[in-house]
C-alpha cells in the first residue's frame, strides 16, 4: 500500500519496485465516497524550482506525497541545497550555496522528468552555468524544448548542443522582448525563472496563463519580483537584484481532481474531492455537466455524480488555458466510451496523445483515431500525420484485461476503464501514477473500490 511520505534521499531500488508494480482492479462497482486532494504536480515541482532562486529559506504546504516531489527535492539536494519535511504536507527548502549538478546526477533526473528544464534560470543566475541532458518526462509526443533555448539565448545565455544533451553558460542574463510560438506552459515558466533576476525588462508575448502559471507568478512575487500579466496574454518581469524567500501554499490539483470527477461519471458513483477549486476547472465543469454529470461546490471542495439517465455524447476540443485542458482528456474519453451516441475529441496540444486508446478498444471501447481535425478549428497538426482527432461510439461494456501503463494521465484512465469493466485487470507499471496521484490506491479502496495487490505473475506473452 502506497505510505505517500516524501522521502528525498537517493532511493532507486524503492524506484525500481515501484514501477514494476501491479495492480489487480475487479470492475463493476460504483465509486462512493470522499478524497483529499493536495498540491498539483504540475505546480509544487515549479514552486520547488523558485526555491533556487534566493539563499532564503523557504517553506511551501499542502505539499502532496508525489514522485516528482520527491525527484526535485533529490535534486536540490544534488545542487547544495537542503530540504526537510516539516509536516505531512510542509517542506522547508533552503539554498544558500548552491554547486552545479554533476553530469551524472543530471542525468539520473532528467531521465525521470522534465523539471530540470527549469533549473536553467536559478543555476544561470547563481551559477553561471547548467548542463541540460535530454529530458524524460512522458510520452505523448517528441516535446522539444526548442523554445526555452531560443528564450534562454535572447536572455543572454550562450547555448551549446553536446552529444548528450545542452550546456548553457552566461555571466548576467539580461531582459529582452520575447514572443512564444505556442503559449507552451514550460516555456512561460523558463522565462520567469530566468527573467526575474536578470538586468532590465523581460516581455514576454504569447504565455501560458495557466492557474499553475499564475501560481508561480504568486510565488516569484512574494519573493520580490514585479510580474504583471496583461489581458492579451503579454507578461512582463521587473529584473531586481535579489530574491527572499517565501511561504506559500501550492494550488490544488485541478487534474487530480478531474480523474476522480470521470471515476464518478464513469462508474455512476459519487466522490468528494475536498480541496478542489472550481475556480481552476470551470471549463471542465461544464464539459463535465454537459456530458451527464453534476455536480456541488462547497468552501472546502467539490462533489461530482452522474446525473440520472445515461451519459451523453459530446463534441470536444482541448486547448490552452482557459480551453478544456489536455490533461483533462484523457480521464474523460473513458468516460465518453459509457456515453449513448458518438463523441469527438480534438486534442490540439501534443500531437500523439491518444496512443492510450488502443487498449481501452481491446477491453471493449470503439474509439477510432484521425489525421483530420475534428473540431471547432483548424489546429497546428492538421493535414500532418498526427493521429489528433478521435471519435468514441458509446455506450459500450468493457471487459477486463491486462494492460500496461504508458504514461501518466493515460495510466489512471486505464484504472477508470478497469473500475468500469467487467472482471479482472491487471495494471502494469502502475508506479508511473505514483508521479502525479498521492495515496491512490488508498484513495481508490476508501472508494469502495476492489482491488488486490497480491504480487501477480503475468503470462508471458
Ligand atoms: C506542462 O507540460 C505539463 N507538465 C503537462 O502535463 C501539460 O499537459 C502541458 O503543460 C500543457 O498544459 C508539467 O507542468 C510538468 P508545453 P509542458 O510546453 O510545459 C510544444 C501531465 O501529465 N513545445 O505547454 O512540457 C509541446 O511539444 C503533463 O501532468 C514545443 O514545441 O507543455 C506541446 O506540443 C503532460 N517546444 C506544446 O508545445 C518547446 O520548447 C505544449 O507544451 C516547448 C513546448
Amino acid at each position: 500500500m502506497s505510505t505517500g511520505t516524501i522521502s528525498f534521499d537517493a532511493s532507486d531500488v524503492r524506484d525500481a519496485a515501484d514501477a514494476d508494480r501491479t495492480l489487480r482492479i475487479r470492475g463493476g462497482r460504483s465509486l462512493r465516497g470522499e478524497v483529499h486532494v493536495r498540491g498539483a504536480k504540475n505546480t509544487l515541482p515549479k514552486n520547488m524550482v523558485a526555491a533556487l532562486l534566493t539563499d532564503q529559506e523557504c517553506l511551501l504546504h499542502n505539499v502532496a506525497g508525489i514522485r516528482d516531489v520527491e525527484i526535485v527535492g533529490r535534486m536540490i539536494r544534488a545542487l547544495g541545497g537542503t530540504v526537510a519535511r516539516e509536516g505531512s504536507g510542509e517542506i522547508r527548502m533552503r539554498a544558500d550555496n548552491l554547486v552545479p549538478l554533476s553530469r551524472e546526477d543530471a542525468a539520473e533526473f532528467s531521465g525521470r522528468s522534465r523539471i530540470p528544464v527549469l533549473l536553467c534560470g536559478p543555476l544561470l543566475s547563481r551559477v553561471g552555468e547548467f548542463f541540460i541532458p535530454d529530458l524524460g518526462g512522458c510520452n505523448i509526443g517528441p516535446r522539444p524544448i526548442d523554445f526555452h533555448l531560443e528564450a534562454l539565448v535572447q536572455l543572454g545565455a550562450a547555448v551549446q548542443e553536446t552529444s548528450d544533451g545542452v550546456r548553457l553558460t552566461a555571466n548576467r542574463l539580461h531582459g529582452a522582448k520575447i514572443r512564444l510560438p505556442y503559449p507552451s506552459v514550460g516555456a512561460t515558466e523558463q522565462v520567469l525563472l530566468s527573467a526575474v533576476l536578470a538586468e532590465g525588462i523581460t516581455e514576454l508575448s504569447n504565455a501560458a496563463i495557466e492557474p499553475e502559471i499564475i501560481d508561480l507568478i504568486a510565488v516569484l512575487q512574494k519573493m520580490g519580483a514585479t510580474i504583471s500579466v496583461e489581458t492579451d496574454r503579454v507578461i512582463t518581469i521587473n529584473g531586481v537584484e535579489r530574491m527572499h524567500g517565501f511561504e506559500h501554499s501550492a494550488l490544488p490539483d485541478r487534474l487530480e481532481t478531474a480523474s476522480w470527477a470521470c471515476a464518478a461519471l464513469a462508474t455512476d458513483g459519487r466522490i468528494f474531492v475536498a480541496g478542489a477549486h472550481q475556480l481552476d476547472m470551470m471549463t471542465f465543469l461544464n464539459a463535465f455537466r454537459r456530458v451527464g454529470g453534476e455536480f456541488r461546490v462547497s468552501d472546502d471542495g467539490i462533489e461530482f455524480w452522474r446525473r440520472v439517465g445515461s451519459l451523453r455524447s459530446v463534441a470536444l476540443e482541448t486547448d490552452v488555458h482557459p480551453g478544456f485542458m489536455t490533461d483533462w482528456q484523457q480521464p474523460f474519453v473513458v468516460a465518453l466510451t459509457q456515453a449513448m451516441g458518438v463523441s469527438i475529441v480534438h486534442e490540439t496540444v501534443y500531437e500523439d496523445r491518444f496512443g492510450y486508446t488502443s487498449a481501452l478498444n481491446d477491453m471493449g471501447a470503439q474509439i477510432q483515431l484521425y489525421r483530420e481535425c475534428l473540431g471547432g478549428r483548424k489546429c497546428r497538426f492538421g493535414r500532418r500525420n498526427h493521429l489528433h482527432s478521435a471519435v468514441v461510439v458509446g455506450p459500450t461494456p468493457l471487459r477486463g484485461t491486462e494492460i500496461h501503463i504508458p504514461d501518466l494521465r493515460a495510466g489512471f484512465s486505464y484504472v477508470i476503464a478497469a473500475l468500469v469493466a467487467d472482471g479482472l485487470s491487471t495494471i502494469t507499471n502502475v508506479g508511473l501514477i505514483r508521479r502525479g496521484y498521492e495515496h491512490f490506491e488508498d484513495k481508490l479502496l476508501a472508494l469502495g473500490a476492489e482491488l488486490d495487490n497480491a504480487p501477480v505473475t503475468l503470462a508471458v506473452p
